[in-house]
């Protein structure tokens, strides 16, 4: 199925007031916005316009009742040939429908999220940071906009992309609470969607920790607190002897597509990576043990930090003390070798726009 976009420019790029060295993280937008509307029975009117407000009806399902959901990806400029590079965007198509099958939302079919996303990023091309480290985050996203009260599902949706350049989410490595109160996700939820209730029940516990002097929570399984599962942004990963072992999935967590290709790429460097069940009592006995050699964290927008320690029910687990980074450099270093293009991608995971 083809989509036809029709395409408003902005008259005057805000391009020259963009400071490439003083990036920071989703506070500066590009010219353009992609848009499209479900009428109930098919995607209408797709559409490029000039970065801006939206006009909604206070009534707008989605703030009420939270039927919303988004993606995070991102762009780069191949150091090679400077052609702009996508890193596995239909992953975060296909997640983006997993999700609005558990909300009740339309299904996006992958011809328009392409086809939005590459007229979108061929305008706004000039935006992708050249800078070590920097990236276009890309936000692809739909919400309800039936203008109803009542809780059942909207007939009427936006789907949308804007992007914003981007430098690292985290800049140092991270101390995280061990969470044993407050629960992410239960069993039968929606964990393992992006909706962005998630995000939002995740705020108080996480301010908490914050309080308390951490950066991130640890979330731990809903029912005995004693499973790690993942972060507030991202998943996890421990090196434990020679074995790097991250939680398996379940439906309480975000199969992260980071994750995925870190566990690939690891795999494919020669390590032992294990998706299991990871208890906090074995992460703290490897403390004790000496054979916890590093903790880190995966995501698209953090890419990947380590954990410098961890806390559990106010005992301080210290993982960073020696200084050994060597798995999460190794696993750093090639995939982004793979999102500036500076390899051959053996996995077909790059895509040129
Ligand atoms: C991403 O990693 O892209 C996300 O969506 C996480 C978000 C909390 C920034």
């Amino acid at each position: 199925m083809g989509f036809e976009i029709t395409i408003e420019k902005s008259e005057i790029s805000r391009i020259k007031n963009f400071d490439p060295q003083n990036i920071g993280f989703g506070k500066i937008f590009t010219d353009h916005m992609f848009l499209a509307n479900w009428d109930g029975n098919e995607w209408i009117n797709p559409r490029i316009v000039p970065y801006g407000p939206l006009s909604l009806s206070p009534a707008t399902s989605a703030i009420h009742y939270g039927q919303s959901i988004f993606e995070g990806m991102k762009a780069f400029k191949s150091q090679k040939d400077g052609k702009t590079l996508l890193f596995r965007p239909l992953e975060n198509c296909k997640r983006l429908n997993k999700s609005a099958e558990r909300m009740v939302m339309p299904s996006v079919p992958e011809a328009l999220f392409m086809s939005g996303l590459t007229t979108l990023l061929t305008l706004d091309e000039a935006w992708i940071p050249k800078t070590e480290g920097g990236a276009l985050y890309i936000r692809p996203y739909m919400f309800a906009t039936d203008d109803f009260i009542g809780v059942k599902p909207s007939e009427n949706f936006i789907f949308a992309i804007f992007c914003c350049p981007v430098g690292p989410y985290y800049t140092k490595a991270l101390k995280v609470k061990v969470e044993d109160e407050f629960s992410r996700a239960a069993p039968g939820g929606v964990g393992f969607t992006k909706c962005a209730g998630n995000y939002g029940a995740a705020m108080y516990p996480t301010q908490k920790a914050q309080q308390e002097g951490f950066d991130q929570i640890l979330w731990t399984d809903p029912v005995s607190h004693q499973w790690v599962e993942e972060t507030g942004t991202t998943n996890l990963f421990a090196v434990i002897g020679n074995t790097v072992v991250t939680p398996s999935l379940t439906n309480t967590l975000l199969a992260g597509i980071t994750r995925d290709s870190v566990i690939t790429g690891l795999r494919h460097l020669g390590y032992t990576v294990e998706e299991r069940p990871l208890s906090v009592q074995e992460l703290k006995d490897a403390v004790v043990n000496s054979t916890l050699k590093e903790m880190f964290i995966t995501g698209t927008a953090a890419t990947l930090i380590s954990i410098q320690g961890f806390s559990h029910k106010s005992e301080y687990f210290e993982v960073l003390d020696k200084g050994n980074t060597d798995t999460s450099l190794a696993i750093k270093t090639f995939l982004d070798s793979l999102r500036y293009g500076n390899i051959t991608d053996p996995f077909g995971w790059t895509v040129v726009v």
